[in-house]
């Protein structure tokens, strides 16, 4: 027996639950403080009324021997076409036409990160701009694969253009995981052409679509013309639709997208059916509704308020002239340590000061040391009670 030595060139550990740890330990010591957590981006709002009563009616459903469901149906690899329907009428919307049969239902926009690399030889180089959502690197380390880094600093905004690296698959996150940058529709054209020319693949991570508010901004690769040639879209209702506890995704595998002879839409389907069995009915359902009109008002009130909460944050980061960037079409804001200090550094010191707890920017890639993210998804008292601590403690 032998284990799957890339494994040992991971960190220790995985960057949330490295935060997780140091927060748990430090509360251990620290009973009587009260601790918040402005960290890993995890919804606070309850769920949208649409999707608590689509839920309560699947459960019925299941109740009964006339509704019972099973396994979803596997013609589309166990998604329920009133989902699918509801996913496609969202990209319309965009003005992006797909059909059913290219959208593949998830648990959530992690796994199918992860689980994609499966029908992607090991010998492909991947291109993951730095900082970014570790997952990226991680599944790739573990698969043994070369990994390049595409810088995002302040010089380009945050947001990498094709500088001829010679890769095969592509990672892009717009808006992006952790600095908050978004690409338009023009930058993304850039990277299409750039990924068609070498005959590359697009994973484009959309999970934060949602939070997009500048109409010069993409909400979808497939907004750019020729992307459904090179690229692959992986969506989730957790940041769209607070579905962290729920867990429901989707991820689009065009047709048009073949490479040596061979549709990826069909490799996908393959593994799919081999190793997923589909999403619960009743996540499946809650998700449904979310994209119905009156789903899609009431989602809407929810990103408002995460909206406002990163509102109040920049404001507060700016009177304290800290500087920082995201938070607007995006539910991150990413600001410089400061003093220079290191992002680890500061997050301890946060911790023990304030009571805060942040991410450390480091841990999303060696561009990000020196910078840390704090996330809007807290509650609006927590929000305004971190910011209070943050003006007392960084203020002169
Ligand atoms: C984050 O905080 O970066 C995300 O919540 C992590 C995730 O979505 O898995």
């Amino acid at each position: 027996m032998k284990i799957n030595s890339d494994f040992l060139n991971l960190k220790d550990n995985y960057l949330f639950a490295k935060v997780g740890e140091k927060t748990a330990a430090y509360r251990k010591a620290h009973p009587e403080r009260r601790v918040i957590r402005l960290s890993i981006g995890d919804v606070t709002r309850p769920l949208a009324p649409v999707a608590i009563e689509a839920m309560h009616r699947a459960v019925d459903d299941l109740s009964r021997k006339e509704t019972f469901k099973g396994y979803g149906p596997d013609r589309y690899c166990y998604a329920y076409e009133s989902l699918l329907e509801s996913i496609k009428g969202s990209y319309a919307r965009k003005g992006v036409s797909l059909s059913s049969d290219e959208i593949f239902v998830s648990d959530g926009a992690k796994s199918d990160l992860g689980n994609l690399l499966d029908i992607f030889a090991k010998d492909n180089t991947v291109l993951v701009p730095d900082p970014v959502y570790p997952v990226y690197v991680d599944t790739n380390v573990m698969a043994g694969r070369r990994i390049l880094y595409a810088a995002a600093n302040e010089e380009n905004g945050f947001l990498p253009m094709p500088d001829g690296a010679e890769a095969d698959i592509i990672y892009l996150c717009s808006p992006n995981n952790p600095t908050g940058a978004a690409y338009t529709k023009k930058q993304l054209a850039a990277w299409v052409e750039y990924a068609k020319a070498r005959d590359a693949v697009i994973l484009y991570d959309a999970a934060y679509e949602a939070f997009v508010t500048d109409d010069s901004l993409a909400r979808s690769i497939y907004q750019t013309e020729g992307a459904k040639d090179c690229a692959i879209e992986i969506c989730s209702f957790s940041k769209t639709a607070g579905f962290t506890g729920v867990r429901c995704g989707y991820t689009v595998v065009p047709k048009a997208l073949v490479r040596e002879g061979t549709s990826l839409n069909r490799l996908w389907a393959r593994r799919q059916s081999t190793k997923f069995n589909g999403v619960s009915y009743v996540s499946q359902m809650g998700a449904a509704a979310v994209f119905s009109e009156e789903g899609e008002r009431q989602i809407a009130e929810n990103i408002a308020y995460y909206r406002e909460n990163a509102r109040i944050i920049c404001d507060t980061l700016d009177k304290l002239h800290i500087a920082h960037t995201g938070g607007k079409n995006s539910p991150y804001v990413w600001m410089k340590c400061p003093g220079g200090k290191d992002s680890w550094a500061f997050f301890d010191e946060l911790l023990e000061n304030a009571d805060i707890v942040g991410t450390p920017g480091s841990g999303f890639g060696k561009n990000g040391e020196g910078y840390f993210r704090l996330t809007a998804f807290g509650t609006r008292e927590d929000t305004l009670e971190a910011c209070e601590r943050l003006r007392k403690y960084l203020g002169d």
